[in-house]
């Protein structure tokens, strides 16, 4: 299957997204991303209109067919990062969302203009269909919701020729009402008609049955009608229930990325992609326009705007997504990488890691020691092993301070530095740290400032250990769950390829980071002194 960037784009094909899916016996899966719309309103998920703008042009970049940019009706705020999104971001079609309702839809209307301009802009109007929401949310009846269905396409078509239906709750909907209301919307002038699970509620048959009864029952009406499907992960089956639309006719799918969203969140755009890619086998005439590679980057893209990383556990873009730990399958890799890899992680512009816990091999231990440049004695292996089992028990994950105490048999590190004092606190235009600390029997100082107090103390420890410590994760803890526990930071820290872990312990997590990072400092120097002298 050719992927990615050498395939043209649906939005760039005379702007035609429902006519440029097929090529040869190939079709092409539409790819809508709503991590700008039905992502961010999820609670902890908000971005300011900069990050939806850079996430905007990275979802571009990265070959997605339709960005939903928004809201425009729910905000100033929103309207606006959907206006600046229309107006920048070009490629891809740019859509907003709109309840059928005049303030709504003319506020799309507005804000897209600039993509409407171009003929890539798309209102997206919905109302609900399921008898719950038409009766007890709504207060209607079903025949009040398809003129209002029908209204609110007319009016979205007065702004533009490229609308989209949705029937919300289409999951727990009567499919003969849908068939209905589905109709009304095409003769009003909507191309496509998305069938969303807004409850994430099927399961995989059912979605097949009832996307095919409802394309079979809409029959010649819906000919060059695009039909979607935006799948809800309450049960966990989203992904599943997606896959299983696209079998069944569905040829756009609604998607964001790390599968964030409402509740349980959408469908993540990484699995369907990675799904349809791996198993071309099985999925073979269907393809999408991106480029897999850019997945990573887009993931820690949305992680950093949003302040939300993906579950460890996240298929492709979880940390441990392909991270071999056991002692079994990290030997396993080392002999073929396809005994424990269903895809390369390259692929997918993420990275393979081979952590090091108490369940790892000596044939991984001793590749791990090779790699850093840590020198061991072969003799001693059986002790440097016995050494590692007893330190690896005590950590979560063994980093190159524990390889070295592992293979030297000391029973701690050497405390090099340590901090005399510490304060920090912030400006109206960033923050400072003033520390304090003993250097090889030497008082010294040094005051940093920094967009946070941790990044000043960042700074301000380095300048005076001399390393170059990175922080490349920070988890603040609580030593206990009662009120009052003290905070716990963890961070671990690169320098020369090394990655060690400090931690420190205070009722304040700033002063708490301060001291991990000594700590860390610490066993970097360690590392780095024995590593130094080995290679000597
Ligand atoms: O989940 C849902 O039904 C929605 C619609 C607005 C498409 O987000
Ligand atoms: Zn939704």
């Amino acid at each position: 299957m050719s992927e990615g960037n050498e395939e043209n784009s649906i939005a760039g094909q005379g702007g035609q997204v429902n006519e440029g899916n097929r090529e040869n016996d190939r079709e092409r899966i539409i790819i809508y991303d709503t991590t700008l719309r039905d992502g961010e309103q999820a609670p902890k998920f908000g971005m300011n209109a900069e990050g939806k703008l850079e996430i905007a042009h990275g979802l571009a970049s990265m070959g997605v067919d339709i960005i939903e940019a928004g809201f425009p009706g729910s905000s100033p705020g929103d309207w606006e990062a959907v206006h600046q999104i229309a107006k920048e971001v070009h490629g891809p079609v740019i859509s907003g969302l709109a309840r059928c309702v005049e303030y709504d839809v003319k506020a799309a209307g507005e804000a897209l203009k600039p993509a409407i301009d171009r003929g890539q802009g798309k209102i997206h109007v919905f109302v609900a269909t399921s008898d719950i929401h038409v009766k007890d949310k709504l207060r209607k009846t079903r025949e009040q919701v398809i003129e209002m269905a029908v209204k609110g396409v007319r009016m979205a078509r007065s702004y533009t020729p490229r609308v989209e239906f949705s029937c919300e709750d289409f999951g727990r909907s009567d499919l003969d009402y849908i068939v209905e209301v589905a109709k009304a919307a095409i003769d009003a002038g909507a191309d496509t008609i998305n069938l969303p699970d807004t409850v994430g509620y099927m399961v995989v048959k059912e979605e097949t049955e009832r996307i095919s009864y409802v394309i079979r029952g809409i029959g010649s009406v819906g000919k060059g009608i695009i039909f979607s499907v935006h799948n809800h992960d309450d049960l966990g089956l989203s992904t599943a229930t997606t896959l299983a639309a696209i079998e069944a006719g569905a040829r756009q799918v609604e998607v964001t990325m790390n599968g964030i969203g409402e509740r349980a969140g959408n469908t993540s755009l990484e699995q369907v992609v990675a799904a349809l890619k791996v198993r071309s086998d099985y999925y073979g005439r269907f393809y999408t326009g991106i480029d897999t590679r850019q997945i990573g980057p887009m993931s820690r893209l949305v992680s950093t705007i949003t302040g939300q990383k993906p579950q460890l556990n996240s298929p492709i873009v979880g940390e441990n997504a392909f991270g071999h730990a056991a002692g079994i399958h990290q030997d396993g890799m080392l002999k073929s990488q396809k005994a424990y890899e269903i895809m390369r992680p390259e692929d997918y512009g993420v990275e393979r890691r081979f952590p090091l816990t108490a369940r790892s091999g000596k044939n991984q231990v001793v590749q791990t020691l090779k790699e850093r440049g840590i020198s061991f004695d072969d003799a001693d292996l059986e002790g440097i092993m016995e050494r590692y089992k007893a330190l690896a028990d005590k950590r979560r994950e063994v980093h190159d301070d524990d390889l070295v105490q592992a293979v030297r048999g000391d029973s701690q590190v050497p405390a090099y530095f340590s901090l005399k004092s510490f304060s920090a606190g912030k400006y109206p235009e960033g923050a400072f740290a003033e520390v304090e600390m003993n250097v090889d029997g030497k008082v010294k100082k040094s005051t940093k400032s920094g967009k946070g107090m941790i990044e000043a103390s960042e700074k301000a420890i380095n300048e005076l250990t001399g390393l170059d410590l990175d922080i490349s994760r920070y988890d603040a803890r609580s030593a206990t769950s009662g009120a009052g526990s003290k905070g716990i930071e963890i961070i671990v820290a690169r320098n020369n390829g090394f990655t060690v872990m400090g931690q420190g312990m205070d009722d304040d997590t700033v002063t708490g980071a301060a001291k991990a990072l000594v700590d860390a400092s610490n066993r970097m120097k360690y590392v780095m002194d024995y590593a130094a002298a080995g290679r000597g």
